[in-house]
């Protein structure tokens, strides 16, 4: 019998070890579908053709699944989080507006899966607070040949070739070409306010540097390609014009589930949407926090746990990100941000200025606007 072992120790180290996703469906004795995520899949043996996976012994997504005579494997591609976390979500609802097909034995197949494997149950073990699933397999196929969702420390992630040849990343290349066309104004303008100004795109969930006009003076301006994760409220200027499907995507990404913070952030997206901008205070702790948690991310080669301070910081954030300016008052910003119109095809991008001058007043603020958003729309 192995000796006692510190609960969070288990997990903290086996959760060093990373896994795929997956999805076990079946149509349950009642006729309904019914799913479970695990991340425990593995194939086990070829001759005969087995697989394994270990639901714990109370869960209720299993104990309806087993209701079933066969069930299905479905592995999760990279673009399925969001498929993910709805799965994973316990009631009556997980299969709310999914697209399913029933595979050969009938088990539910996902659309949008990588792969496929449907199973009759050949054998369920108790192992300590887990079972021990064995399917034998019976059908299986690869429906697209893409990324695997993949999951580590808590966080999801995709895998990336250990390749000394960097992928060109084409929303990236995109991104700098439209910013190639600002370039001269955005320098112009830098020297003309004595200010930094960068153009930032939306690359997959990460907003990038890919332009930097910065005056000399200033202590440490974020250098070209700086990244930073998109999460409420941050970067809700690239979500302006974004569709819903990626509103929701966003929204999801705060650390905050509950739905009183998804209405502040949503609130906020508003406020962007019909302002074209959006500011933020200077001079915070809070703000502190959230520079030292992204410097720990960025150090870390991305960790999700550190990914995880890092949301945490930015939730601490909401307070300070505004867009309302009163007459006659004095600000403090870290940045002026605003969104640059893009073509579909095209990420979203914006224009930001720091090393703002200290109290700016609000007519000069909106005058500064004004001028971005020329400058933004010409590109
Ligand atoms: C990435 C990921 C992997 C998971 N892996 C497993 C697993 O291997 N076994 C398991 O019992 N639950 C796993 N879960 C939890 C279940 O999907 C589900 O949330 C839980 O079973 C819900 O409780 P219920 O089964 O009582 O409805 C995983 C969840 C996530 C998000």
């Amino acid at each position: 019998m192995s000796r006692e072992i510190d609960p969070a120790l288990f997990r903290e180290t086996l959760g060093h070890y990373p896994t795929g996703v997956a999805v076990v469906t079946a149509v349950a004795g009642d006729g309904h579908p019914a799913g479970m995520v695990v991340g425990t899949f593995s194939s086990v043996s070829m001759n005969p053709p087995l697989i394994a996976f270990y639901p714990m012994s109370n869960s209720r997504s299993f104990a309806v699944l087993r209701t079933a005579k066969t069930f299905c494997i479905n592995v999760l591609a990279s673009d399925q989080e969001a498929l993910c976390r709805q799965m994973a979500t316990g009631g009556e609802h997980k299969f709310d507006g999914v697209s399913w097909r029933p595979g050969p034995l009938g088990s539910p197949i996902l659309d949008g899966v990588v792969s496929w494997i449907e199973c009759t149950f050949e054998d369920i073990r108790e192992a300590g607070d887990h079972f021990i699933v064995l399917g034998g397999v019976q059908e299986l196929a690869v429906e697209r040949s893409t990324l695997p969702l993949l999951f580590f420390q808590g966080g999801y992630g995709r895998f990336s070739p250990g390749s000394f040849v960097a992928a060109p990343d084409p929303e990236l290349i995109q991104a700098a070409q439209l910013a190639e066309k600002i370039r001269a104004q955005v320098e112009q303008l830098s020297v003309e306010y004595d200010v930094n100004f960068s153009v930032v795109a939306k690359v997959r969930w990460d907003a990038v540097q890919v332009l930097a006009a910065n005056q000399s003076y200033a202590a440490d301006p974020l250098p070209l390609g700086h990244r930073q994760p998109l999460i409420p409220p941050f970067g809700a200027v690239f979500m302006a014009n974004a569709p819903e499907t990626d509103v929701d995507e966003w929204l999801q990404r705060a650390q905050d589930h509950s739905e009183e913070r998804r209405e502040v952030n949503r609130a906020q997206l508003e406020k962007v949407r019909e302002h074209g901008y959006s500011l933020l205070a200077a001079g915070t702790e809070a703000l502190r926090r959230h520079q030292a948690a992204l410097n720990a991310f960025e150090l870390s080669d991305r960790l999700p746990r550190h990914e995880r301070a890092v949301q945490q910081a930015t939730s601490e954030l909401a307070d300070f990100f505004f867009t309302d300016l009163l007459p006659g008052e004095h600000y403090d910003l870290e940045n002026i941000v605003v969104s640059i119109p893009t073509k579909e095809g095209v990420p979203a991008m914006a224009l930001r200025v720091t090393g703002l001058p200290a109290a700016m007043p609000t007519e000069l603020i909106e005058s500064w606007i004004e001028r971005l958003k020329k400058v933004a729309s010409s590109s």
